[in-house]
Order: C-alpha cells, then structure tokens, then sequence
C-alpha cells in the first residue's frame, strides 16, 4: 500500500519534539489529536486576516468571514454524507450529546419510558441520558458487553423490547476497547421499535470513511481536536426533519426570527441552536483538517491504521508481563491493556520517561472498568501518522519497563 508516513509525518510539527530526552511517541490520539501545519496556518491566517463577527456585519471583512464559516459546515457535512443545514455547530461531542438532551430528550421522554446506552459509552454518552432519566423518571437500561467486548446483541434486543424504548444512545467506536459497532445494523433494530438513534461518533471520525446517511443516523456528534482540527468546535449531525421539530437548546443573539417584549420565535435549523458568536476561527481550521484528511483519502487511513494496529496488536500478545483487555470482532487502532503485576500508572510513567505518551486511567468509562472488573488501564490509541517503528520501539521500551517494575 502506498501511505507516504514519512511525508505525514513531516506535516505534524509537534512530532519532531524530544520528550524526556527522547523522540516523542505520541500514542494518546483517542483523547486528541495533534495537528498538521495547514490547521495551524489556518488558525493564524483567520485571525492576521479575516476576524470579524459573522452573520451580522454588511462590510467586506465580516462578510468574507460569513462565507468561510458556511463554507466550513458544508465541508464537514459532505465528509459524513449529511446536508448542510444539518451540521451543527458545537463545542465539541460533549455539548452535542447534551443538546440533543436537553432539547430532543426534554421534549420526547415522559415519565415510564425507556433510555437504552451501552456498557461501553463514555461519560459523556452514559452521564446526559441517566441524568436524563431521572428528571423524567424513565426508566435507564444499560446494554452489557461480551467478554470479547462486543455489544451482547440478544441483551440489545430485548433492551429494545423494554415497552416506551424512545431513545438508544451508543458509540460508533469503543474508546477504551476500540470496538467498532456494526451502527447500520443496530440503528435498522432501533428504528424496528420506533426509537431513534443518537450515535457518539467520537471515536470514529478520524479512523474510517463516514455516511450517516447510509446508517440512518437520527442524531451523531464528534470533536474537531480528535481528528486532526482544533480544540473547542465540534458538530452534531441530526435529520433534518427532526432538528426542525426540536426546541432550541440555549438562548440569544442570532438564534431568533423576531424578538419582541411579550415573545421570541426562532429562526430556522441549524442557527436555531447556534445561539451567540459562534467558533468561526475553529470552524474554518476544523474544515481544513478535513481538507487534510480528505486528500490522504479516509480509505487509506482506515487501512493503513488497520495495519498497524494489527501489528501492535500481534507484538502485544506476545509480551508475557501484560494482558490485553477485550477483542471485539472488529477494532479500531485502540488497544487497551493492563501490566500483570505493575500498576498501570507506574508503568505509564516509565514509557513516559522514555518518550512515550499514552493514557493510563479510567478513560472516562467508569461502568465498563467496573464491569471488567478493573479501574485503570493502559491506552495506547494510534493516528494517521503514527508508525511501525514506533511501535517497535514501543515494544522494547515497555519490556524494559516491565522488568524494571517486577
Ligand atoms: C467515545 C467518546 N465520546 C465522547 C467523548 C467526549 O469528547 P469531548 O471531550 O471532545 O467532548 C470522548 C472523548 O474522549 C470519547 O472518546
């Protein structure tokens, strides 16, 4: 396969720094991403040239500004296969899923019905809806995993046969096991019993070509900083015809039709939820790192990055001194895994020592640490520039660790 890693490499400035004295590994992409010079050019160039409020102004910087900041959500739309009007813009996965909450969930969950996550969602896919729950007093069921960490689809199903299921909440993409979810399937099952779909898909956007369109998505949210863009923006996508029938979330400037002093009526989507000065500097360096993404083509990334997790994935099933949590049927390039007789943290700090950043902790998924029966593990999540060289290197270093810890 023709993956140009050295020329990728080369486009991450951050990847030529020393840490600890040694080449820094970065292997911490599930929390975020680092970015090429294009994301970073964009951020300088937006604001050395073309800072001015957007929507509002009728002089020639503002309306500039305007253009890039539309042009930007019809960039990150048609990288998921949505309309334009569908994308919304956020601050990232977080205050999508809380949105769709507090707007879709406020407005469509009645005391008695049923909320359905996963064992494996993060905090911020399993916290809102539970919370959720309990304002309504509807029920909250959690679908658990199999050993290897897949969904348990005969508990999915009758998860869904709980009667008033209304909304099932679940990631694309596991970010502790890297479980890939077969969501077109599910969303089919979900839709069967007249619930909708919220998709977290912050771990997926980076890692494989996207088509909400094609899996009947009603809602999907991700960060720009976990694929390559910068921190604070993020978009949900959610169908049109739903968005439309949905309150606003938050209140103010440039969500609004007319305003007067006995009453509001709101425009339409998607600045119906975009109250205030929206991230219009993020947005247009959120569109570039898709730009950037799109010219390495997300086919080859996804392959490329199947390669190399596999690889890493073979070298750790040899190192006697470890233990790799869950092997779902299908992976993204996440691995989790835990030393036998070391604490994970003492271990991360080792490799840190060595130049390797990689997360050790709960992950922000409480119930399935919990549920495997574990609290801390290793995460070594790779990127679209990470290699197999660091990777053996990796390997040696967690060897040395590893003795040096027994
Ligand atoms: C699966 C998953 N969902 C949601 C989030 C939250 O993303 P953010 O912190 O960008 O809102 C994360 C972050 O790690 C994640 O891995």
């Amino acid at each position: 396969m023709n993956y140009p890693i050295e020329q990728i490499r080369k486009d991450f400035p951050i990847l030529t720094q020393e840490m600890n004295g040694h080449p820094l590994v970065f292997f911490d992409n599930g929390a975020t991403t680092q970015k090429p010079q294009v994301v970073i050019d964009s951020l300088v160039k937006s604001y050395s040239t073309c800072n001015a409020n957007v929507h509002r102004g009728v002089y020639k910087m503002s309306r500039t500004a305007t253009q890039n900041h539309e042009d930007a959500r019809a960039t990150i739309a048609s990288f998921i296969g949505a309309n334009t009007e569908e994308i919304l813009f956020t601050s990232g996965t977080t205050e999508g899923i809380n949105l769709i909450a507090y707007t879709y969930g406020e407005a469509n969950i009645n005391e008695g019905d049923n909320i359905v996550v996963t064992m494996m969602d993060h905090h911020s896919n399993f916290v809102p809806w539970q919370q959720l729950a309990l304002r309504k007093k509807a029920r909250f069921t959690v679908v658990p995993l199999t050993d290897e960490g897949d969904i348990d689809r005969q508990y999915f199903k009758k998860a869904l046969a709980i009667p008033h299921t209304k909304i099932v909440a679940l990631p694309h993409v596991s970010n502790v096991l890297g479980t890939v979810n077969p969501i077109e399937e599910l969303i089919k099952e979900i839709h069967a019993v007249g619930a909708i779909a919220a998709i977290d898909g912050a771990q997926a956007v980076a890692h494989m070509p996207i088509d909400v369109k094609k899996y009947d998505a009603d809602f999907y949210t991700f960060s720009s900083h976990k694929m390559y863009g910068p921190t604070g923006i993020g978009a949900l996508y959610g169908k049109a015809s739903i968005l439309r029938a949905m309150p606003p979330f938050l209140f103010g400037g440039e969500m609004i039709e007319n305003v007067s002093t006995d009453a509001t009526t709101f425009t339409d989507i998607p600045y119906k939820f975009e109250a205030g000065t929206p991230n219009f500097i993020g947005s247009v360096a959120f569109a570039e790192a898709v730009h950037y993404l799109e010219s390495l083509g997300m086919d080859n990334i996804e392959q490329y990055e199947k390669q190399l997790s596999h690889y890493a994935y073979t070298k750790l099933s040899q190192i006697k001194g470890i233990k790799i949590v869950g092997n779902p049927s299908q992976r993204d390039p996440v691995l989790s895994f835990i030393p036998i007789t070391a604490h994970p943290y003492d271990l991360g700090l080792f490799l840190d020592q060595q130049g390797f950043a990689l997360r050790s902790g709960h992950h922000c998924a409480e119930p399935l640490m919990h549920s495997l029966g574990l609290t801390t593990t290793l995460r070594l999540s790779l990127g679209l520039y990470n290699s197999v060289e660091e990777i053996d290197a990796f390997i040696v270093a967690l060897e040395r660790s590893l003795k040096m810890l027994s």
